[in-house]
């Protein structure tokens, strides 16, 4: 089965076609990166605005890259929610509008469920049920996942997602959008004891808080443009210091989790999911536990059409598909 996945929530582009669920034939991701960063974070006008520019060209070129044409595609899956909601409505409509010309079936797809879904699409596969971490510039929340299309969620982040405080303290630091990248490139050159900054477990709950940091990051960064001024090297002290104390949160609500479900299976997925001291602790951290970590490549951690494919396979797997009169939703709740 051929599904076109198609995913427009934030400020990538990105059409993919995969067969039965897991073999990807194209994944075509049109990135708004240089548009949005002499803004320091996303303009959701802007944003939707570049989906409609490219949503044509994105989407033919993922059918030219598959080698295949819309005739043989079995039913085009969208993501409808959560996200920017001018973003989505370009998709949505444009899917709607190929759907009813050519005769295709619809299946919606919840953007969560894409990132918990795209380890699929890689060779070493979790086994039901897992704990998947998904961690983004738009969320940061735990989830039980007893199947592709069955989740339950025990946790989420009461203010910013880990994504968020990364592109924010980027902005302080002068780093430019997308953050995340950038603090992980130097921090690797950076003390990441340098400075204590402060971390909140939330013991007993599987919730996240990263407002905190964020503004204790605000706080040293005056004092030190004060005293020392931002050297080069403090920038890199402070992306260090900043990104070990998220993922030391990250990695111990990890640890609670599987000692609480006792499921020795995790999934970290997400745009923050590329970070690499992110993927070399928690697989340290699995090796010493006896816990299988799984993250999918790079690539498939950050926004794709390929991850809403997957989900939209075995949705209609199931007999589910969707009538022409959907609506797109900005907030869209899992689990
Ligand atoms: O999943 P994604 O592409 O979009 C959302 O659904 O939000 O995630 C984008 C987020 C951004 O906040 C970006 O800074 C962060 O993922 N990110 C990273 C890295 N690559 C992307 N954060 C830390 N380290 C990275 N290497
Ligand atoms: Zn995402």
């Amino acid at each position: 089965m051929l599904i076109l996945g198609i995913d427009t929530s934030c400020d990538d582009t990105s059409s993919s076609v995969v067969e039965d669920g897991y073999r990807i034939l194209s994944n075509v991701v049109s990135s708004q990166e240089e548009i949005h960063q002499r803004y320091g974070g996303i303009v959701p006008e802007l944003a939707s605005r570049r989906h409609l520019e490219n949503i044509i060209p994105v989407v033919q070129s993922s059918l030219d890259k598959a080698g295949v044409s819309q005739n043989d595609i079995d039913a085009v899956a969208v993501c409808y929610g959560p996200g920017l909601i001018g973003s989505l409505l370009v998709g949505c409509c444009f899917v709607k509008a190929i759907c009813y010309c050519f005769n295709k079936k619809i299946v919606t797809v919840n953007h969560l469920l894409g990132h918990i879904n795209a380890i699929f699409l890689t060779d070493t596969k979790p086994s039901f049920p897992f704990i998947c971490l998904v961690v983004s510039g738009g969320h940061t929340s735990l989830y039980r996942v007893n199947s592709h299309t069955d989740v339950v969620e025990m946790g989420k982040t009461l203010d910013d997602a880990a994504g968020e405080a990364y592109d924010k303290v980027a902005k302080m630091l002068g780093l430019g959008y997308p953050g995340g990248p950038r603090i992980d490139i130097l921090s690797k050159e950076g003390n990441s004891y340098a400075f204590e900054l402060p971390r909140a477990y939330l013991p007993d709950t599987f919730n996240f808080s990263f407002s905190g940091i964020k503004t204790a990051v605000k706080r040293l960064i005056t004092e030190k443009g004060q005293t020392d001024g931002l050297s080069a090297s403090i920038i890199k002290d402070i992306s260090a210091s900043f990104q070990r104390a998220i993922i030391d949160v990250l990695i111990k609500k990890i640890e609670w989790a599987v000692k609480t479900t006792g499921i020795k299976e995790v999934v970290i997925s997400g745009g923050v999911a590329a970070n690499r001291e992110l993927r070399q602790r928690a697989l340290s951290f699995g090796n010493q536990h006896d816990i299988n970590i799984f993250f999918p490549p790079p690539y498939l951690c950050t926004d794709n059409g390929a991850m809403i494919a997957v989900v939209g396979y075995h949705e209609i797997l199931q007999g589910r598909t969707s009538e022409l009169d959907f609506n797109p939703k900005a907030y869209l709740p899992l689990g």
